[in-house]
């Protein structure tokens, strides 16, 4: 860990994996309580414009809510129940604001890797907004968050809007040009699926000046063999299992 990258190696998926509803309050504190410092969660925004955790472009799998997630106001947003679906310890759960998980890792000095996940059509928008929000919620504290996304017109709209905030870009599949696309929109890190990853990539990603990234181990063996290769983020589920060092 570098002042130039000031993030834990172990990052806690969407707060805490399925051991809590995954991208709400609850879910953090209880990455916490497994010694997590870093969490990544998604986000998007709500018709009117609030920026928000949650990962599908609907609201039935998580919430008690149905549609498309950008077809409500964030008031009407607040009313569901983001916890019952996991489980009735959970139960009246809220969907967290972008503003109420900034001010809960601010204060327990967790590192953020906040996710853009526009709702189809909305990745300008969603970029934008995020970065906007972030700047001034993260303004004075100690680490930065890591903004990352699949959408490459929300990372692009990050750094247009907030270009000092760091910025990672996400594959399924790592494609040929990579050095290109991380280089245009002036990111810090490459992320990907683990099974992407070999020595190779490593070596590839370490040399051209860039952190390397991946979800979701969830096999301590296999973050095991990820660290020693030289993978600089894990972000796994297996907040019980895979023990932060
Ligand atoms: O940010 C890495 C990882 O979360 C990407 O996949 O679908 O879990 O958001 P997903
Ligand atoms: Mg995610």
């Amino acid at each position: 860990m570098s002042a130039a990258w000031p993030y834990p190696r172990y990052i806690a998926h969407r707060g805490a994996g399925k051991l809590a509803p995954e991208n709400t309050l609850a879910a953090m504190r209880v990455g916490y309580a497994h010694r997590y410092r870093m969490v990544e969660f998604d986000v998007k925004l709500s018709g009117d414009g609030v920026p928000f955790l949650l990962h599908d472009d609907t609201l039935d799998r998580t919430t008690d809510g149905r549609g498309r997630a950008d077809a409500l106001t964030w008031a009407e947003l607040a009313k569901l129940d983001a916890g019952s679906w996991h489980s009735a310890a959970y139960a009246g759960e809220m969907l967290p604001t972008l503003g109420a998980i900034a001010r809960w890792s601010i204060a327990n000095g967790v590192a953020c890797n906040i996710e853009i996940k526009p709702c189809p059509g909305r990745e300008r928008t969603t970029g934008a907004a995020v970065a906007l929000d972030a700047r001034a919620l993260w303004r004075g504290a100690a680490i930065a968050p890591l903004l990352s996304s699949f959408s490459e017109e929300a990372l692009a709209e990050a750094l247009a809007t907030a270009p000092e905030l760091p910025r990672t870009m996400l594959f399924e599949h790592v494609p040929a040009d990579w050095p290109q696309r991380l280089a245009r929109l002036q990111c810090v890190a490459l992320d990907t699926d683990y099974r992407e990853i070999d020595p190779d990539l490593v070596a590839a990603v370490h040399a051209a000046g860039y952190k390397l990234l991946c979800y979701t181990p969830n096999d301590p063996a296999h973050a095991a063999e990820l660290v020693r290769w030289g993978v600089d983020g894990i972000i796994t589920d297996a907040v019980d299992a895979i023990r932060p060092v």
